[in-house]
């Protein structure tokens, strides 16, 4: 099958390509190498793509390029079979400072790329989506129908993206499905994210920093969770129209998360605290009943066990990931 994956060069998309040429795909892998932080990271991803492509039957291909331009996007879509469109601006204080600029890249561009897909004789968009859609919940955990009402521009630039998704579907006929992630973790993560954060410090006897009283709740996602959940869509029409959650096995709070990394690597240190800023949402919780009724989805991973196989492959990597990290 041929598969474009935008965005392949970061972190859930570069591990989406991977696992597609491992199984011997034809994949494309359209990405701009936006600077958001250390292109290093980015590059390995890339490595690991063509890596698995070489092991296996399957091909790998990078174009670079960026997802605002028609033209760029209408020839990566033309001969897909399958899209899974992850490019986007992510990050909430990045939206925070430049919210037109994530406007253009998570709306415009996925625009750009429904409709080169609706001109062509794609069998399915995968849009990843996220949960800060919901931005203040009214009841944990939330399932699907809970109004979304998000608190910074990235969660209203998500919810545009993965309505557009949806009324593709709707209006044209194109079978889509926009996937809610919910903070997805694992090897090659993007720096600047808690579980990356406290790690890197804790193992370098600094103590981990948490913004605003730690009492904030969490849905952490192990990404082998998160591959699986847009693999089963590779061949199933069961979910086109729909929207997804696509959630942990359990939820805890940021202050229990640092406080058990910091029991396991650095016990001496105390925890820090910082301000916490208004645009993260205070917490996620997701009901993932839809998701586990059409696409059988299950996740398998608690947060201890992918903490510790992050913290494992953090520890083989360190001498290339840290330094990266520790950049951005
Ligand atoms: N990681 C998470 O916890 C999480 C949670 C919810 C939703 N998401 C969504 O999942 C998707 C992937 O997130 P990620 O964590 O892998 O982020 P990432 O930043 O690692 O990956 C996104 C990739 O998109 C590329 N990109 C950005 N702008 C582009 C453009 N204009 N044209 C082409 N490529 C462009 C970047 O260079 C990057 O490689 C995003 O849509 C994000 O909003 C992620």
């Amino acid at each position: 099958m041929q598969i474009l994956v935008t965005g392949g060069a970061g972190f859930i998309g570069g591990h989406l390509a991977a696992r597609f040429a491992e199984d011997g795909h034809d994949v494309i892998v359209l990405d701009n190498f936006e600077p958001y932080y250390d292109l290093g990271i980015k590059q390995r991803n890339v490595e690991q793509g063509r890596l698995a492509a070489e092991e296996s039957s399957g091909t790998y291909t990078l174009v670079r390029g960026d997802i605002r331009d028609e033209e760029v996007v209408s020839e990566a879509v033309a001969d897909a079979d399958v899209v899974f469109h992850q490019a986007a601006q992510a990050g909430v204080r990045t939206s925070v400072e430049q919210p037109q600029k994530v406007n253009e890249i998570n709306v415009d561009g996925t625009l750009n790329v429904l409709e080169a897909a609706r001109d062509s004789e794609t069998e399915r968009v995968v849009v990843a989506s996220s949960s800060s859609v919901y931005g203040k919940p009214e009841s944990l955990p939330y399932d699907e129908e809970h109004p979304t009402t998000p608190v910074s521009p990235y969660g209203g630039s998500k919810l545009a993206e993965e309505q557009y998704t949806r009324i593709y579907n709707e209006v044209y006929g194109l079978p889509t499905v926009a996937l809610r992630y919910f903070t997805v973790y694992g090897p090659r993560m993007r720096p600047n994210m808690a579980i990356s954060n406290f790690v890197s410090r804790c193992l370098n006897d600094e103590p981990p920093v948490i913004y605003g009283d730690g009492t904030q709740t969490r849905d952490f996602t192990y990404i082998d969770d998160v591959i699986r959940a847009n693999e089963t869509l590779l061949d199933t029409a069961a979910a086109d129209g729909e929207v997804l959650n696509v959630g942990s096995t359990d939820n805890i709070a940021i202050k229990t998360l640092a406080e058990e990394i910091r029991d396991q690597l650095a016990p001496n240190l105390e925890l820090q605290y910082d301000e916490r800023h208004d645009a993260d949402a205070e917490h996620t919780h997701a009901d993932i009943s839809k998701a586990n009724e059409l696409i059988g989805y299950e996740p398998t991973t608690t947060i201890r066990e992918g903490v510790e196989r992050f913290t494992d492959w953090y520890r083989e990597n360190r001498d290339w990931y840290e330094p990266l990290v520790r950049n951005s």
